[in-house]
């Protein structure tokens, strides 16, 4: 029922864990009540768990068991083999390289900022320090392009998008394969130069590369406000397939 975060824990430096709906007939509230008392004795100071909005017996015993809702995220997935890609034509996008690693992190740093655009689970948490919810996306860029190990690796492509010399955006993608969704991570644009096609240019140049690994089913998960994400994928023929809502419980 508790799974144990590591990457989290590592990251935040506090214990954190998952905490996995077991459909074993139990009610939802006993089941919450039973994973929070598990957490204390495991040591982990913070628990995640998601529940469809259709789920409100689950989200009422989240809430009664001392759960916050910190994030609703949508899943769009499109199927290439029926909606095949435009071809990629954009110019500035690339394959990342470690030497963009500066201007990569740089980037990831500041892009998640905005929060009338973007908002995820640990910057909406005020238990959760600024500094290090924003070092998460450095750390996650960091390890989509230069892995410290195989073991580490969080994507299989990055691409970069590079205007004048400068790293404008990054997209980056964890291949599937004829059955299983291939992901679209990580990514983002600069501030300096949303809105004028860098993120669907990304998408073009993503699309063509899930094609070539093979890999036609592929899944984005945003922010349900995240206007820009959806209105990008929604043109070129995604759906929406998922929604959750994600909650945080802390021990004190
Ligand atoms: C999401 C993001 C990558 C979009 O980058 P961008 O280069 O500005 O996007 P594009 O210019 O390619 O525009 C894509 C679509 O979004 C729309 N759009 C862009 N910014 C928007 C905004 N703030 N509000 C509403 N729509 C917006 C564009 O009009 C376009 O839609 P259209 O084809 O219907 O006109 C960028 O806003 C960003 O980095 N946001 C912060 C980080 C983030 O949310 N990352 C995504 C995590 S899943």
């Amino acid at each position: 029922m508790i799974e144990k975060l590591d990457w989290d824990t590592r990251h935040f430096g506090v214990p954190m864990g998952r905490f996995n709906w077991s459909e074993t007939g139990q009610p939802h509230t006993e089941s919450v009540a039973a994973a929070t008392q598990q957490a204390k004795q495991l040591g982990l100071k913070q628990l995640m768990a998601r529940a469809h909005p259709s789920e409100m017996e689950k989200i009422h015993a989240l809430e009664a068991g001392g759960f916050r809702l910190v994030d609703t995220l949508v899943t769009l997935t499109i199927d290439l083999r029926k909606n095949p890609p435009p071809s990629a034509k954009d110019s500035s996008v690339r394959t990342a390289r470690a030497q963009d690693l500066p201007g990569l992190t740089a980037l990831a740093k500041t892009a998640f900022a905005d929060r009338s655009i973007w908002l995820d689970r640990f910057h909406a948490d005020p238990k959760i320090p600024e500094g290090k919810a924003d070092a998460l996306y450095e750390e996650w860029v960091r390890n989509s392009v230069a892995p410290a190990s195989a073991a580490a690796s969080m994507a299989d492509q990055t691409f970069v998008s590079e205007i004048d010399g400068k790293i404008a955006g990054f997209l980056t993608c964890v291949r599937g394969s004829e059955t299983v969704y291939g992901k679209v991570s990580l990514n983002a644009v600069d501030s300096s130069f949303r809105k004028r096609g860098i993120y669907r240019a990304m998408i073009d140049h993503a699309l063509a590369w899930f094609l070539r690994e093979k890999s036609p089913l592929v899944s984005v998960r945003t922010s349900i406000f995240s206007h820009a994400v959806q209105r990008a994928w929604i043109r070129i023929g995604a759906v929406p397939s998922d929604v959750e809502h994600t909650f945080h419980w802390w021990t004190d």
